[in-house]
């Protein structure tokens, strides 16, 4: 439970490896099974903690979920209980989703508030306007938003902020509701238009996909599908940015370049050659022999650069030419990660939710704590490029959102070890 990894650090990344499908997609993408009284089956998913913690939520509620080989078989034929419990959702918060499938098939639900996270705080409150929107009584019981509809109706919806997990559980209702839904600021994320692609595949009536106003013009009675999920644009760029950070050479097969266009630029930008395959599903990063230079970001809602690299590129502006400012504006309290970074020699100061990296030659080996799946992404290269043997705790956070890190990283030639404890 406790594992941690062993990392000999200071070794180029080179190698080819296959990118893994996307873990921010299939989570909703499950959730919207429980919208058919029948067999969906979800290919390309990723072998990881938070899909088996969403398992168990759809198996509460009465669903039958097999998994196997990176496929889900989810027959949500005799669902039978409207609830997501504290005990799930407190180690996901993504398990939310199932508001809105449970509102638009049963007309009530009682899902557990997820409260906060060490990326800060983390409402729900969009989610809960939203379906209010669509003519649902929400009231806050016992740390439970318990959800109550005769009936919804298609709503003008504005997000004040556009969030990924309010948008895709509007849409998710809204397919229950009577009449058009339209969502104003509504998230462009690529697994939105996954979630979206797949629910119009089950027949939903949605456009707009892709942009900030997402119609859905319901209701319409929803049939499983198969579906294959997009592959993990924040893993590809995990290890495009670690490819960078260790002056390595890597190849990512199995991914999609253009959902990562705000990546690219910025390692272009800070000297990494960057190549896309001819198919278009493939990327190689290099940065052998040379130093890369800061390069100053701000992380933004899709398609600019995601919160979810943020620690990544931290980490590689700690080692970088110069000095650079990142500034978070989706997460201001998301740095867990600076302290442990300091620890390993990086020289970062932090005002407010802006920080300022001034690039050191070398990080030197050192134990530090995972806190949240990115940061502890972060801290995994920070060890790679590290001199010297570093200790990386708390990796079940890594195991929450990457499939076989350790394995992949060994692929490129990495020396990295998993201790069980
Ligand atoms: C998703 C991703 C997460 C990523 C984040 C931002 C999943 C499972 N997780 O999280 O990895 O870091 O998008 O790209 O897909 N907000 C509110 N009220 C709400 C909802 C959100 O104020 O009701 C705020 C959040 O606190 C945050 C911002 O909106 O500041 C964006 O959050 P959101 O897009 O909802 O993130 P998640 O969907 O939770």
């Amino acid at each position: 439970m406790m594992d941690h990894f062993v990392v000999e650090g200071g070794e180029p990344l080179s190698g080819t490896i296959t990118c893994s499908g996307a873990k921010n997609a299939a989570l909703p993408l499950m959730a919207a099974a429980l919208l058919t009284d029948g067999v969906t089956v979800l290919r390309n998913i990723p072998d990881l903690q938070d899909i088996r913690t969403m398992a168990m939520v759809l198996r509460v509620i009465g669903a039958d979920v097999q998994f196997e080989d990176h496929v889900l078989t989810i027959d949500a034929s005799h669902c039978n209980f409207q609830e997501a419990p504290y005990e799930l959702v407190r180690k996901m918060r993504a398990s939310f989703y199932v508001l809105g499938p449970l509102l638009a098939r049963f007309g009530h639900a009682r899902v557990s508030l997820p409260g906060g996270c060490a990326l800060g705080p983390r409402p729900v409150d969009l989610h809960l306007k939203g379906m209010t929107k669509l003519g649902c009584d929400i009231s806050i019981e016992n740390g439970y938003a318990v959800a109550e509809t005769s009936g919804m109706k298609g709503n003008k919806i504005r997000l004040d902020i556009s969030s990924v997990g309010a948008t895709g559980n509007i849409m998710m209702a809204a397919c229950g509701a009577e009449g058009t839904t339209t969502i104003f600021n509504a998230a462009c994320e690529p697994d939105i238009v996954d979630l979206a692609d797949m629910l119009n595949a089950m027949g939903a009536e949605i456009s707009g996909i892709g942009t900030n106003q997402i119609k859905i013009i319901g209701p319409r009675k929803l049939k499983p599908v198969e579906w294959t999920v997009i592959p993990d644009r924040i893993e590809a760029g995990t290890f495009m940015i670690a490819a960078a950070a260790t002056g390595g050479r890597v190849t990512l097969e199995g991914c999609r370049p253009d959902h990562l266009q705000t990546v690219i630029d910025k390692l272009i930008e800070a000297g990494a050659d960057v190549n896309i395959g001819k198919d278009r599903k493939s990327v190689t990063v290099n940065a052998t022999n040379r130093r890369l230079h800061s390069v100053d970001l701000t992380t933004e809602a899709y398609p600019g650069f995601p919160t979810d690299l943020q620690a990544p590129w931290t980490v590689l502006m700690s080692i970088a030419k110069g000095d650079a400012i990142i500034i978070e504006t989706i997460y201001p309290e998301r740095f867990t990660h600076i302290p442990e970074l300091i620890r390993l020699g990086a020289q970062i100061s932090k005002t407010l939710n802006n920080i300022y990296i001034e690039g050191v030659d070398q990080l030197t080996a050192a134990s530090v704590m995972c806190s949240d799946i990115r940061a502890g992404a972060g801290l995994v290269l920070a060890a790679l490029a590290a001199k010297g043997s570093s200790k990386v705790l708390r990796i079940y956070h890594l195991d929450r959102g990457y499939d076989r890190m350790e394995d992949k990283l060994t692929a490129l030639g990495a020396d990295i070890r998993r201790v069980r404890e």
